[in-house]
């Protein structure tokens, strides 16, 4: 095993060694961003959960720190968020040795017990900015609802907010096929306040990582919820869906009626992705898992030290569209001001760089030497992504297959554009990861694509162009 290798992302966070899936604990604080993981260090596959710890300035450089959360025997950390108690509402916080009071950070994180699958929502504490936590000795503060037949086996991945509306905490857990919600005054006291279902009869997995954000339109506030959909062999893919609506008397209601699911990415590597809190910015910004759980345990950057990387943050905002509101999704911190290439159509490329692609038709390939491609094609109507030729796919089972490796998706038409639109396309590619935001974001892809030799070109046809940006470390 060697921690060298050209499939381990530059730009986009990864642990020094072992296993990462999800992001845990997103907080902005002080001008530096927070980044947990489900973490373990001492494999590349998953095993006993910690939270790993990573801050950056910026969001682009991370600085892993020392674990934040270890494992007890059978009792595994997680998915969760993160508050800072600045009121200390909780009443938990510290006298310093001045006589000020240090308000503290809560991790709120499933309590899971592995033999047995139980699972209570605990929370710990923290007085030195998030480094290191002391367990609430009351914990836990939600015990496992009853279901048929004993307590309810799925019931986790606890998101804690500050209502503005109210000036409440409000909570919403994963419990097996829905969402509950929860409201409390002090952190500690929970009190269950509604629950969200929905009505696909197909999607038949159940909830994880559940997140809710309230944005602001000119109908007033809208509030979305996110739910992951957990991986079980036989059952639909592993992704992230989202419902528009209102969260109003502590329940939420959908709003837009569609077919299927809206899901927040239309590639096969994004799971999992929760908002920060206390983000500084207007639009909330996003971080999900890059690696779809289906064949998390297997890819090959196992072989350089480690699996699980995270996507780069993304700014989310609530577009009108002639379908109805649609999240759209760009990439924060890759504000290059100079292009090193422009209106070109066929470059030398390196990984870590960013493609910015103009043009209303034709296809954009990532290619090397030995013949691997990776492309995106662009109609007027739709955008596919292609990874059937891009690298090595026999590692996993699923990885080769047509699901897994070529999808198409409509193009959205933000009201008042015309329907032969730029296709106003940032592609950010960093060692096996792709990003693909189309339509300025209104269609994102994340791929995870594992070439032998890193691709060293990038080409156009039909009317497309692109800019160049290289991006340095
Ligand atoms: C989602 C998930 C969460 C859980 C965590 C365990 O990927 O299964 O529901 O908290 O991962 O690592």
């Amino acid at each position: 095993m060697t921690n060298e290798g050209h499939l381990r992302p530059e730009l986009h966070f990864s642990p020094h060694r072992g296993w990462l899936n999800d992001p845990n604990g997103l907080i902005f604080h002080n001008g530096t961003w927070h980044l947990y993981f489900q973490h373990y260090p001492f494999d590349t596959v998953w095993g006993p959960m910690h939270w790993g710890h990573a801050v950056s300035r910026d969001l682009v450089h991370w600085e892993e720190l020392s674990i934040a959360l270890y494992p007890e025997g059978k009792l595994y950390r997680f998915s969760g968020s993160m508050v800072y108690d600045r009121d200390n509402t909780s009443g938990m916080g510290r006298t310093a040795p001045d006589g000020s009071m240090i308000p503290p950070f809560a991790a709120f994180y499933t309590r899971h017990i592995e033999t047995g699958h139980l699972e209570s929502q605990g929370v710990a504490f923290s007085y030195d900015g998030g480094v290191t936590f002391e367990d609430y000795p009351g914990n836990p503060v939600i015990v496992t609802p009853p279901a048929e037949g004993g307590p309810l086996s799925d019931f986790r991945d606890p998101k804690v907010f500050k209502n503005p509306d109210t000036g409440l905490w409000n909570m919403t857990v994963a419990a097996k096929y829905r969402s509950n919600f929860y409201e409390s005054r002090d952190l500690l006291h929970w009190t269950l306040t509604g629950s969200f279902a929905h009505g696909f009869r197909e999607i038949t997995n159940v909830w994880a990582c559940t997140d809710l954000i309230p944005f602001e339109t000119e109908e007033g506030c809208k509030w979305v919820l996110f739910a992951s959909m957990e991986n079980k062999e036989g059952q639909p893919e592993p992704r992230t869906m989202y419902f528009v609506g209102r969260f109003e008397g502590g329940t939420f209601t959908a709003e837009e009626k569609t077919e299927e699911p809206l899901w927040i990415d239309f590639g096969w590597d994004n799971y999992a992705g929760v908002t920060f809190n206390d983000c500084p910015f207007p639009d909330p910004v996003m971080i999900s898992w890059a690696v779809n759980p289906r064949y998390a345990n297997q890819v090959p950057t196992g072989r350089e030290g480690f699996r699980g990387h995270m996507t780069s943050a993304r700014r989310l905002r609530l577009v009108k569209t002639t379908e109805g509101r649609r999240l759209s999704f760009r990439p924060v911190g890759f504000d290059a001001e100079q292009a090193d290439l422009s209106d070109a159509s066929n470059a030398s490329i390196s990984s870590p760089c960013l493609l910015h692609i103009r043009g209303t038709a034709g296809t954009l390939s990532l290619a090397n030497e030995q013949g691997e491609h990776f492309d995106v094609v662009f109609t007027k109507d739709e955008i596919t992504i292609d990874r059937r030729f891009a690298g090595e796919q026999d590692f996993q089972a699923d990885f080769g297959t047509e699901e897994y490796s070529r999808r198409s998706v409509r193009r959205l038409l933000p009201e008042g554009a015309s329907a032969d639109r730029d296709v106003d396309t940032t592609l950010i590619l960093d060692g096996c990861m792709i990003e693909v935001y189309a339509d300025a974001g209104l269609e994102t892809a994340t791929v995870n694509t594992f070439p032998k030799i890193p691709y060293d070109l990038a080409k156009t046809d039909g009317d497309l162009r692109f800019s160049l940006y290289r991006l340095t470390k």
